[in-house]
């Protein structure tokens, strides 16, 4: 009598591709990733990052998209449906759980992009030097509780999109936006290139010494690309069981690790020659970008405006992130806990509220909130990124290649003979064979290490 309730969806084919580079481009991209290659030696960190993105970022991008659509499920829904009464939900689990960390700790950076949205209206950097900007960005630290509201703030934020549901939710806010900030990283990088002594930097982040490449640049280049991508926890598998059964999956993968990783590079190029050409060192890790945008801009005609605009889009960028992620686990509370999706949404976000302070809270100086020598923030981040997406990305191929197998996947990326895909075979063999194995011996490599 009654019809089964409609699932939510994406309208259009780009609507998945805006949902899943929204998702995909954000802080990772413009603050992570400078972050990550200052501290791992440069153009050799680069290298490594641009070979996991390609040879590991597409096959399991497209793995996830194949478990969500096939499974017309969540990320723990997906495992129980494709493989009941085994021990495959675990991995669905561990990316909600991973879900709520990575939501932690990003909110509070997605905090600060609030912060400078005001200091920039209020137009706080004019005429100020390095010392004084980087001493202004730590004074902000040690204001936890500034700190925390602006956490609070985007928190809510998010909430508030991801409780009016996918359609309207996700789609409308990503198409229009992720474009306009590429154009203005590329204003950006034209004038961070042409500052004196830009040419260091270029050569930092293009000229590899490859006998940087160590066991720890391996697993951080891995964890960023997992990172960047939005991979190995389930965004896509939910994302995946949005999209409709006509769209191509293959394309979409591609169009978002091209799009992702076009805009990691253009933050790149953006951030170290300007770094270089202002003094901040490589290593300074959230300083480098937080402090040298707004050098950048005091360099340049129009900064003013262009300074408040660039900050408006990097807190639009983190908040399609943070949707994604606030989603994977929302999906999770009311499809699989049958509790309704608002206060599935009220709920997620209180517990990351939670969790959040402490991460807010650990980088003021003498916090207490320190664990094995990592501050709460540096913690969640590690084990979110560098572990946990690696390994559920690795079960995630693993899934497909071995447990759901080759006919099923064939069948979903053609769309049941449709689409040609030619390539559909040599992923199929990277998700089956190397991606398994080349993210375990990273991982090996590194823990012994
Ligand atoms: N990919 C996002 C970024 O680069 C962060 C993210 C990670 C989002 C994992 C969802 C899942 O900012």
């Amino acid at each position: 009598m009654e019809e089964k309730k409609k699932r939510d969806g994406f309208g259009s084919k780009i609507g998945i591709i805006a949902a899943a580079a929204g998702s995909a481009i954000g802080l990772g991209n413009i603050y992570r990733f400078p972050c990550e290659l200052g501290n791992n030696g440069g153009a050799a960190f680069l290298l490594v990052y641009l070979a996991v993105v390609i040879f590991l970022g597409i096959p399991v991008m497209l793995s996830e998209l194949v478990i969500g659509r096939h499974s017309q499920s969540n990320a723990v829904g997906a495992f129980k449906k494709l493989a009941p009464k085994t021990a495959w939900p675990i991995v669905g689990y561990m990316g909600v759980l991973c879900g709520f960390l990575i939501f932690a700790f990003y909110s509070t950076v997605s905090g600060w992009t609030l912060e400078y949205i005001v200091k920039a209206v209020s137009n706080s950097f004019s005429g100020k030097d390095l010392a004084t900007i980087e001493q202004d960005f730590s004074d902000f630290h040690n204001m936890g509780w500034r700190n925390v509201i602006w956490q609070a703030v985007f928190i809510l934020l998010t909430g508030f999109v991801v409780f009016k549901g996918v359609q309207n939710g996700i789609e409308k806010y990503a198409k229009i936006l992720m474009p306009l900030l590429l154009v203005i990283l590329i204003v950006l990088g034209v004038r961070s290139m042409t500052l004196p002594g830009a040419k260091a930097g270029l050569s930092f982040l293009f000229n590899p010494d490859f006998s940087k490449i160590t066991g720890k640049v391996l697993v951080s280049a891995l964890g960023q690309g997992f990172f960047s991508l939005s991979l190995g926890m389930g965004v896509l598998i939910t994302y995946g069981s949005y999209v409709k059964k006509s769209d191509n999956l293959t394309s979409t993968a591609f169009s978002v690790v091209l799009a992702d990783t076009m805009i990691a590079l253009l933050a790149g190029i953006v951030i170290f020659p300007a770094a270089f050409s202002f003094g901040v060192r490589p290593t300074a890790g959230m300083g480098l970008v937080f402090n040298t945008i707004p050098m950048l801009f005091n360099q340049m005609a129009g900064g003013y405006v262009f300074c408040i605009i660039f900050f408006v889009l990097l807190a639009i960028a983190a908040l399609t992130s943070t949707i994604s992620l606030l989603e994977v686990v929302v999906a999770y509370i009311t499809e699989q806990l049958h509790v309704k999706r608002q206060l599935a949404t009220v709920i997620a976000c209180a517990a990351t509220m939670f969790l959040g302070v402490f991460a807010s809270l650990s980088l003021m100086e003498n916090t207490p909130f320190i664990i094995a020598g990592k501050t709460v923030f540096d913690a969640m981040d590690f084990i979110s990124s560098n572990v946990m997406l690696p390994l559920g990305g690795m079960l995630i191929v693993i899934f497909m290649g071995w447990r759901l197998g080759k006919t099923k996947f064939f069948e979903e990326v053609t769309n049941e003979g449709k689409l040609k895909s030619p390539l559909k075979a040599i992923i199929f063999f990277i998700i089956r064979y190397l991606a398994p194995l080349a993210i375990a011996v990273v991982f090996i490599n590194g823990l012994i290490k």
